[in-house]
């Protein structure tokens, strides 16, 4: 394993020398040639853009070809470009920044190009499957998504790792997967985007926007060229520490908050909620829903080809955590099993498959194969595993549980990144970083934002008063405004600042309403 400073340093000693003086003016767009992107879309460009295919063999010319997506400033002068990841890991980020496009120009002020690339792993690049068909990937005896095991449940923990154990060994023994498993990972992708940056930026600096695991890539590129960074945007924070060397428990921290939170909002508007009627005080709501998970563990329900367990009650409430805007559906299928309605739940359940939130399902196995292989920790039995389940369901009651798979996953997993990042995230930026964290967020607690800032030097956590995964979830225009400053000037908020959201979880209203009630986009024409 080589020490990924000792590249780092190597590195930032070549790239600072060269800039200074061979190359002080470094045109932008130079060794990146954009064209029509293969996916048909009005106003974006896409490229290939040649980088090493392994950092760690500086003498190898074997290259790899990232794809990337433009979408052009729409105000002049143009100042500059943001690069984005959006998490997962996994996410096909041109996908997303696609689909984006309008309301990420808004939020950052029009003046810069956005631009992300298919991290490794993901989409076309070097694409961590470990399947020859999506078929067999669904019939997979190993497929580890039905079954959510509690800790003190032993049949169901030892069948799944098992399964886990099935799975690792179906990628280990793919073909070609050992190889592209090793050159995928965090500290690889912090690498290629320092390329971007080289060819892209004439300051040779980085301007970029992180949500959820794109904040642990967006830390590590921090931590390991803090010469680099020009405005760094990390929302929805996963602790980077975990992520490295641990099991990502903090991560479930302000789960059960949330959803306290959802069934208190949920009283306060019972116009808008289906279960608002149902109790008088949020504590009896709650329990009912707990009761509910408790009863569907040892008697499952079913309807049509459904089959309603805990598990799949669990994940279901899990993402739709993840935005205001699912919280009327999630409380309509809650108030169908409550009432021992199941196609009212199915009804629910089956639109949210349909609009795409696949619960379950994903085109690859880039998620574990990028989370698994940047991982170092200890090997250990099922047995030895117990405290880390205890961790996982001490931290949430509702949804620690959903950690189990990934960590037994993990476990298992052997093939490892040639670069994994092995330091601290302690730094002095050349300009400070804008950390955001909500009050509600299922999947990145506030306290993670607060544990990164601590270690980069005049960082400031921003708090978002909102409810979701990442501030774009609900829309607040003090936030808005907030990230609209720090990238125009550089301002960062005041420490301590809360912005609050413009309108309350239940209300049909969304982030575009906010943005165009600021005049950032045009309002829709009426339907
Ligand atoms: C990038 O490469 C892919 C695969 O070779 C090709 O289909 C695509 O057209 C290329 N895109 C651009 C913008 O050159
Ligand atoms: C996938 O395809 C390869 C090459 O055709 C074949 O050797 C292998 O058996 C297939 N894998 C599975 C699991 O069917
Ligand atoms: C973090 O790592 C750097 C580089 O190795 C080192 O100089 C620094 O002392 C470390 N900081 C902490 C707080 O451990
Ligand atoms: C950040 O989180 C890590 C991992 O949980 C922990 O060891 C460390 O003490 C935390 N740092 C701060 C400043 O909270």
């Amino acid at each position: 394993m080589p020490c990924i400073r000792t590249i780092s340093q190597a590195v930032l000693l070549l790239g600072g020398l060269s800039r200074t003086l061979a190359m002080p003016h470094y045109p932008r767009t130079d060794g990146v040639s954009w064209g029509a992107c293969e996916i048909d879309l009005p106003s974006v460009q896409c490229a290939n853009f040649t980088v090493p295919l392994d950092y760690t063999k500086p003498n190898s010319r074997a290259t790899l070809d990232l794809q990337l997506l433009r979408v052009p400033a729409v105000k002049q002068p143009k100042k500059g470009t943001i690069l984005f990841n959006f998490g997962g890991p996994g996410l096909e980020a041109r996908l997303t920044l696609a689909g984006t496009a309008q309301t990420l120009l808004a939020i950052t002020g029009g003046e810069y190009d956005l631009v992300a690339n298919d991290p490794r792993g993901t989409a076309n690049t070097l694409t961590a499957s470990c399947f020859n068909t999506t078929a067999e990937r669904a019939t997979f005896v190993g497929e580890p998504s039905s079954v959510i095991p509690s800790r003190d449940d032993e049949l169901a923990l030892g069948r799944v790792w098992g399964q886990t154990q099935v799975v690792e060994d179906q990628c280990f023994n793919f073909p070609g997967f050992r190889q592209r498993g090793s050159l995928i990972g965090t500290a690889f992708a912090a690498r290629d985007l320092l390329q971007i940056v080289d060819a892209i930026e004439d300051d040779g600096l980085l301007r970029y926007y992180g949500t959820s695991y794109g904040t642990v890539l967006g830390a590590t590129f921090a931590a390991m060229f803090p010469d680099r960074v020009d405005r760094l945007i990390l929302d929805g924070v996963l602790n980077p520490h975990e992520y490295f060397n641990g099991y990502d428990v903090e991560a479930w921290a302000d789960s059960d908050r949330t959803f306290s939170g959802f069934v208190e909002e949920c009283l306060k508007a019972p116009d808008l909620c289906a279960l608002g009627s149902r109790r008088v005080y949020p504590e009896d709501l709650e329990k009912d829903v707990y009761n509910l998970l408790e009863d569907l563990r040892e008697e499952p329900l079913s309807q049509g080809d459904l089959l309603i367990d805990s598990s799949l009650v669990q994940t279901f409430i899990r993402f739709s955590l993840y935005s205001p805007q699912f919280y009327p559906a999630l409380a309509t299928a809650l108030e169908g099993l409550l009432s021992q309605d199941a196609a009212a739940f199915a009804d629910v359940y089956d639109a949210f498959v349909e609009s795409g939130l696949d619960l379950t399902q994903s085109p690859d196995e880039s998620s574990f194969a990028i989370l698994c292989g940047d991982k170092r920790v200890p090997e250990q039995s099922l047995e030895e595993m117990a405290p880390v389940f205890e961790a996982l369901e001490d931290e949430s009651r509702l949804l620690g549980s959903s950690g189990h798979i990934q960590a037994m996953i993990c476990q298992h997993w052997r093939i490892e990144a040639n670069a994994r990042y092995e330091g601290n995230f302690t730094a002095a930026t050349r300009h400070p970083l804008l950390v955001i964290g909500n009050t509600f967020d299922p999947a990145t607690p506030l306290r993670s934002a607060q544990n990164i800032s601590a270690g980069f030097e005049g960082s400031v956590v921003l708090e978002h008063g909102g409810f979701g995964h990442t501030t774009l979830s609900q829309g607040s225009s003090c936030t808005i405004n907030a990230i609209r400053s720090y990238f125009q000037d550089g301002t960062l908020p005041e420490p301590d600042t809360v912005c609050e959201a413009d309108y309350a979880p239940f209300e049909p209203k969304t982030l575009t309403d906010v943005l165009v009630d600021l005049g950032y986009i045009e309002a829709a024409p009426e339907e």
